[in-house]
């Protein structure tokens, strides 16, 4: 017998693909627990706005494929402030929403802290193709960004081979160079720049560069962190010290569309169907999370003091790759 008759879900911050995994694996294990399931639109925004929807299991049919979201999503201010979580909680108990599914980062987390405290039983699902989530080595949407980001970085690479240019090819990321650090292993990049590491020493990529033209490669692919950002003029000065074509290219938004790879789906379906089931067995103020190879739930207090540091030893051996 599940603890809560009706439940919310929504979608916060950036979008990621899987989220829509995340929604269809929710609605239907909530179902399958007996408890009715509505949807907000537009994250916490639209919660305020009081854009609910009845949810059904059709309601989600064919959306496990598809990249965004389906409930829409939003930034918003007001719900920083305790009127606007008073607001939200008022909203909530209007509808018969006792429980709420929140899938975001970590400010999203915030938000669901928030409606918890007010009495709001919630849970979080870890979406964000940035994967700068502390409690968990997983993140929704991030396997598709690096995917969508080493294709389009392969295809740059033929080019800048072929005219024997450098590309510095900025990926998306925040203040976060996990993106940048698996695309640049798994494109072979002979430079990565990290908001985490880099010490802005401009002449130490210049000097590579030189360096690795003698030993006779044909390209030099540099894969600039969005959190560090200039590609466009960093390849004006490069291309003026080194006399080498300097191209950038600022990948952007294409990093969080798309279908969704097998894992985002697997890992969003396990984790949304964790989550509608630990919501209806009466938990609140919890995240979902995949830490040492299981799927476990921390207390969001505790995931929010956590602390994730790029892994030394990765960034260590991505530098001895590309000689
Ligand atoms: P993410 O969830 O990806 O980290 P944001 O940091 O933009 O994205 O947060 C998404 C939304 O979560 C914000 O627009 C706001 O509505 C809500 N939020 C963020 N921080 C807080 C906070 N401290 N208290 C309540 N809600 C918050
Ligand atoms: O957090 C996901 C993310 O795509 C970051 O990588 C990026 O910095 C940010 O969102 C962009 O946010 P917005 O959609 O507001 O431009």
């Amino acid at each position: 017998m599940a603890k809560v008759k009706t439940i919310g879900i929504l979608t916060s911050g950036g979008d990621a693909p899987g989220m829509n995994a995340a929604i269809r694996a929710v609605v239907r294990k909530a179902i399958s627990n007996g408890v009715t399931v509505k949807g907000i639109k537009k994250g916490y925004q639209g919660l305020l706005n009081e854009e609910i929807i009845d949810m059904n299991a059709r309601s989600v049919s064919d959306t496990i494929q598809r990249g965004g979201t389906i409930l829409g999503t939003a930034r918003c201010m007001e719900f920083m402030t305790e009127e606007g979580q008073k607001k939200g909680v008022e909203v909530c108990r209007k509808y018969g929403i006792e429980g709420m599914v929140v899938i975001g980062g970590d400010g999203s987390y915030r938000g669901a802290q928030a409606l918890s405290r007010h009495g709001i039983n919630t849970i979080g699902l870890p979406g964000t193709i940035d994967l700068d989530i502390a409690c968990t080595d997983y993140t929704i949407g991030f396997d598709t960004a690096v995917n969508t980001a080493m294709e389009a970085i392969d295809k740059v690479r033929d080019t800048s081979s072929s005219h024997e240019r450098c590309s510095i090819i900025e990926v998306m990321g925040r203040n976060a160079g996990y993106i940048a650090l698996w695309c640049g292993v798994a494109n072979g990049a002979e430079d990565i720049l990290l908001p985490e590491t880099y010490d802005y020493n401009e002449q130490a990529i210049i000097n590579n560069i030189i360096k690795n033209r003698k030993r006779g490669k044909t390209h030099h692919l540099i894969i600039n962190a969005e959190g560090i950002g200039h590609s466009t003029s960093m390849a004006r000065r490069i291309e003026a010290a080194t006399g080498i074509e300097t191209r950038a290219t600022i990948l952007g938004y294409m990093q969080r569309g798309g279908s969704p790879t097998c894992k985002d789906r697997y890992y969003a379906s396990i984790m949304g169907a964790y989550a509608a089931d630990i919501l209806c067995a009466g938990s609140t103020n919890r995240v979902v999370a995949y830490k040492g190879g299981k799927f476990v739930d921390f207390d969001i207090e505790e995931a929010l003091e956590m602390q994730k540091s790029i892994p030394d030893y990765e960034y260590q051996v991505s530098k001895c790759l590309a000689i």
